[in-house]
């Protein structure tokens, strides 16, 4: 599916989806927990649909109690059964890599596999710690790549430094040893999202954490929960964006999730001129919500690395985009990670934006960016990574003519209706 978009100014209210990564995770602990436990708000985008079909293919009854509530019915960890057929999830790395962690403990066989673009992301790390604490992994490239079989079993706790900040390691080691003997210990070079071991804690689990390390004792029980999802500040950066950039623009985001782990482009918007508010909203959840507003500003460049990088990975992409309107020049380094995403996204983001015209080039851990530039409108290829196609679409708003994105279908990953939202708010 190609889209077009043309320059326009967004004003009004957007409520943007529920997290992506809290619904993988309430599906998953939902399964998880042995009893009823229900979520509202649910990203009922492609990612959570391939969890909530894995989670079942385990055991798990999964059931649409109202619209964008579920139910779910969990057989406990040790309940969990071997499925009849492959799991596949898809574009979804984290649906992999937390699976893997689950499954590491599980006295049963398993196989995981996804689209193209995840059998080429790298999953020897999470198969060395997860094997080290007794699990057997066997997968292409000496086990390095999806598919990947799983033959779980009894395991032992680790005490293990990651090499990279990545939740998504950290918690497939945490979800392992949840299921192991011993205490297992986690330790970050730098904090990167919290969610699982919030969600441990407001679960029950004996489950201790700062920033950069966390420790979980094997063999407790999780209690079902009731947990309403806040909505994604990965997606509501997208707003903020077009809200900064195209001129005579205020939007406002209610109900989007500020763990101070996610909201790292927050902070680099800002540190650029940026224009953006956030008001605490009350909960009584695992994870703080605000209200997020943004209005047109003039922008200056910034830099953007070491320990901001796990707080804003996901929004870099955009933060380039951003960049680009930016007076003077943005520098990103400690970035490499980027270039494992569901896409080189150094490669694909520089590439694309070159189409439109900005000054940015690649370095191997990042991009420098030189602004501002007007942006003129092109055809651009979103390469089937949802956040690139996005990040076009917000380009397309602030660049002459026409802005025509190739293969936007991929918006459905962690937004479906992305589209029809901006629609909604262009004037
Ligand atoms: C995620 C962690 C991040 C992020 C991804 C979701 C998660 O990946 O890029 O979109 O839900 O834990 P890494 O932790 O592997 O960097």
């Amino acid at each position: 599916m190609d889209k077009t978009i043309r320059a326009a100014s967004v004003r009004g209210t957007v409520r943007v989806p529920g997290d992506k990564s809290i619904s993988h995770r309430a599906l998953m602990f939902g399964a998880l927990a042995q009893g009823v436990s229900r979520a509202r708000n649910v990203a009922d985008s492609a990612d959570c649909g391939a969890t909530r079909r894995i989670v079942e293919a385990l055991g798990a009854r999964v059931r649409d109690a109202a619209p964008g509530e579920l139910e779910i019915e969990g057989p406990g960890l040790a309940g969990l059964s071997e499925p009849a057929d492959v799991l596949d999830a898809a574009n979804s790395g984290t649906t992999t890599r937390l699976m893997a962690g689950i499954l590491a403990s599980r006295p049963f066989y398993s196989v995981l596999t996804g689209d193209a673009s995840l059998r080429a992301r790298p999953m020897a790390r999470v198969v060395e710690p997860l094997a080290r604490m007794g699990a057997t992994f066997l997968g292409r490239d000496g086990g390095r790549l999806l598919p990947l079989t799983v033959r779980g079993g009894p395991l032992q706790a680790i005490d293990y430094r990651l090499p990279v900040a990545s939740a998504q390691l950290k918690s497939a080691i945490l979800l392992a040893g949840l299921g192991a003997t011993g205490t297992t210990r986690v330790r970050e070079p730098a904090p990167s999202r919290d969610h699982t071991e919030r969600m441990l804690r407001y679960l029950g689990a004996p489950v201790r954490y700062a920033e950069g390390a966390a420790e979980i004792e094997g063999g407790a029980p999780l209690r079902p929960f009731d947990l309403d999802v806040p909505g994604d500040v990965s997606s509501a950066a997208f707003f903020l964006a077009a809200a900064l950039l195209a001129p005579e623009s205020l939007l406002t985001l209610p109900g989007v999730g500020a763990n101070a782990t996610r909201t790292g482009a927050l902070d680099a918007l800002r540190a650029m001129g940026g224009d953006v508010a956030a008001t605490a909203e009350e909960t009584d959840g695992p994870e703080p919500v605000a209200t997020l507003t943004a209005r047109s500003s003039p922008l200056r460049g910034t830099e953007i690395g070491g320990a901001l990088i796990p707080r804003l990975l996901d929004e870099l992409p955009l933060l380039a985009l951003v960049a680009t309107q930016a007076r003077g020049r943005t520098t990103v380094r400690d970035a490499a990670e980027l270039r494992v995403k569901e896409s080189d996204r150094i490669a694909t983001t520089a590439g694309e934006l070159r189409k439109l015209g900005a000054d940015i080039v690649e370095t191997p851990d990042g991009f420098i960016v030189e602004g501002p530039t007007r942006l003129r409108g092109a055809r651009c290829r979103s390469h089937g990574d949802h956040r690139i196609a996005m990040m076009l679409a917000v380009a397309g708003l602030i660049a002459d003519d026409e802005t025509t994105i190739e293969d936007a279908a991929c918006v459905e990953v962690s937004f479906p209706g992305f589209f029809d939202a901006l629609q909604l708010v262009m004037a």
